[in-house]
C-alpha cells in the first residue's frame, strides 16, 4: 500500500512518498525535499540516511541478520568458497560450474603483477605500514592498466579479475619487505587462499607446507568480511566512483577508509590491547571500567559496538567458533583468546554495555585467528581488505549501472557571515 509522510513547516504542508525495500525497511522519499521546501535534513554520520537502494547485502541489526544476495552468511560460511562468494556478490547469482570454472581461471591467470610497480613499491620504507603501502600500489595499478575510459561492460569485468587476482599478490609484497625478505612470484596450479599463503610464507631455501586447516579458516574469514552493505568504506567507494573515477582509484579510497581504527583498524587494535591487559596482569575489569569512562580516559573497548547491529553481529559469532576451532585443531594454546573471552563476559554482564547494546564485532575474535594461522599483526587489515574487495567491486559497479549521480552531501554553514576584507597593511 502506498504510504505517504506529511510533514509542516512555516505554517505548509507537504507530501512526501515512502517507500519499503524487499526485507521490509521503510523509508522517506525526500530527494525533492529542499526543491519543495527549502530545508535540507542534518544527519551527522548518516545514522539515519539511506544513500541509495541496494540488492547486494541486506543486514538487520536489531535482529542480528546477514544475507548476500538473500543467502544466510552462516550458510555461506559453511558451505562456500570465497570466489564463489565474489561471484555472488558481483554477478547476483551463485555461479554454475562453467560460470565457476571460468572465472576462477581468469583470476589464475592475472595474479602478476607488473614488473615495473616493483618500483613503486622499492621506494616505500622498510617498516611502512601495510596498509598504506596497498591503497598506493592500488591507485598505481590505474597507470598500468590505463585502458579505463566508459570502463563499462567487457571492460570492466578485465579490470575486476585484475583486482581479485593481483591484491593479494600486492598484499604480500608489503609483508614480504617488512621481513627484508625477497618477494615471491604467485604459482598459479595454486587456488586462490594457498597461493596467497604461499607467497606470504615460502622462502628460496624453505617451502611452505599448505595446511588445509589454515585453507579453511581463511576461507571462512574472508567470506565473513567479503561485504557489509554502506559501511565507512563501501560507502567511500560508491562516493568516488560516484564522480565516474576508476575503479582502481575508487577501491584505493576504500582501502584507505579501511585502515581507521574504528573500521578495519580495529582487528589490529583488539590484538593490541588483549596484550596490554595480559602484560598489565590480565586485570579485564580495569579496562571494562576504563572503557566505561571513554569519555575521560579516552580508551574504547576494540572489536565492541557497531553503528547497525544492537544485537550479536552474526559474524562475531561464527568467528568465536572458529577461534576455538582452529586453534584447538592447530594445537595452538593463545592466552589472548581466554582474555579476550574474560572481557567478554565482562562486558556483556555490565550495565554499561547492556544499555548500550554494545556486543563483540567481527573484529573482537579475527585477529586471534590470523594470528593462530602465523598472520603477524599489522597485516590483519590487510586481510580484512582482501576479504571486502569483492564487496567494494559488486557496490562500485552497481553503482555504476545503476547510473547514480554524483554524491555530494550538504551542509548547515555555521561560519561567519558576509564581512569587509581588509588588507594586509591595515591587519
Ligand atoms: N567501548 C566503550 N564505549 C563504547 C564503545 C566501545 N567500543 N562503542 C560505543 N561506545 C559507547 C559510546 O561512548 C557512546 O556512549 P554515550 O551514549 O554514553 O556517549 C555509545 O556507546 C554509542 O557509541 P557511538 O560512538 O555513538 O556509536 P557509533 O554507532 O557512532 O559507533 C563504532 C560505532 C563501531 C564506531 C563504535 O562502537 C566503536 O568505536 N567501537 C570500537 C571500534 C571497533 O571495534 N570498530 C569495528 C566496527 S565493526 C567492523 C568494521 O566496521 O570494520
Amino acid at each position: 500500500m502506498a504510504n505517504t509522510a506529511e510533514l509542516t513547516v512555516d505554517g505548509k504542508s507537504y507530501s512526501f512518498p515512502t517507500l519499503e525495500g524487499t526485507e521490509h525497511e521503510k523509508a522517506f522519499d525526500i530527494s525533492n525535499l529542499r526543491d519543495q521546501t527549502g530545508y535540507v535534513t542534518l544527519d551527522r554520520g548518516y545514522k539515519n540516511t539511506g544513500a541509495t537502494k541496494s540488492a547486494i547485502t541486506f543486514l538487520d541489526g536489531e535482529q542480528g541478520i546477514l544475507q548476500y544476495r538473500g543467502y544466510a552468511i552462516e550458510d555461506l560460511a559453511a558451505k562456500a568458497s570465497f570466489l564463489e562468494v565474489a561471484y555472488l556478490l558481483i554477478y547476483g547469482e551463485l555461479p554454475t560450474k562453467d560460470q565457476y570454472s571460468q572465472f576462477e581461471t581468469s583470476i589464475r591467470r592475472h595474479t602478476l603483477v607488473n614488473e615495473d610497480m616493483r618500483k613503486i613499491f622499492d621506494g616505500f620504507p622498510v617498516k611502512a605500514h601495510p596498509m598504506g603501502v596497498l591503497a598506493s600500489l592500488v591507485s598505481a595499478m590505474s597507470a598500468f592498466y590505463s585502458d579505463l575510459e566508459g570502463a563499462e561492460g567487457d571492460k570492466t569485468d578485465l579490470h575486476i579479475i585484475r583486482l581479485l587476482a593481483k591484491l593479494p599478490t600486492i598484499a604480500t609484497w608489503s609483508y614480504k619487505r617488512s621481513q627484508g625478505h625477497p618477494i615471491n612470484y604467485p604459482k598459479n596450479s595454486l587456488d586462490y587462499i594457498p597461493n596467497f599463503l604461499n607467497m606470504m610464507f615460502s622462502l628460496p631455501v624453505e617451502d611452505y607446507k599448505i595446511d588445509p586447516v589454515v585453507v579453511e579458516a581463511l576461507n571462512v574469514l574472508l567470506i565473513l568480511h567479503a561485504d557489509h552493505e554502506q559501511n565507512c568504506s563501501t560507502s567511500t567507494v560508491r562516493l568516488v566512483g560516484s564522480s565516474q573515477a576508476n575503479i582502481y582509484s575508487s577501491i584505493s579510497a576504500g582501502i584507505s577508509a579501511l585502515w581507521g581504527p574504528l573500521h578495519g583498524g580495529a582487528n589490529q587494535e583488539v590484538i593490541e590491547m588483549l596484550e596490554d591487559i595480559k602484560a598489565d596482569g590480565g586485570d579485564v575489569a580495569k579496562y571494562v571500567d576504563m572503557a566505561k569512562n571513554a569519555k575521560t580516559t579516552g580508551f574504547r573497548l576494540f572489536g565492541f559496538g557497531h553503528r547497525v547491529y544492537k544485537n550479536f553481529d552474526p559474524r562475531a559469532k561464527i568467528i568465536k567458533k572458529a577461534a576455538d576451532d582452529v586453534l584447538s585443531k592447530l594445537g595452538i594454546n593463545d592466552p589472548v583468546l581466554e582474555i579476550a573471552k574474560g572481557l567478554e563476559e565482562a562486558a556483556l554482564h555490565d550495565d554499561y554495555f547492556v544499555s548500550r547494546k554494545l556486543y563483540p564485532n567481527v573484529d573482537f575474535y579475527s585477529g586471534i585467528i590470523y594470528r593462530a594461522l602465523g598472520i603477524p599483526t599489522n597485516m590483519f587489515t590487510v586481510m580484512f581488505a582482501i576479504g571486502r574487495l569483492p564487496g567494494w567491486i559488486a557496490q562500485w559497479k552497481e553503482m555504476r549501472e545503476q547510473k547514480e549521480p554524483i554524491g555530494r552531501p550538504r551542509q548547515i554553514y555555521t561560519g561567519p557571515t558576509l564581512r569587509e576584507f581588509v588588507s594586509l597593511e591595515n591587519r
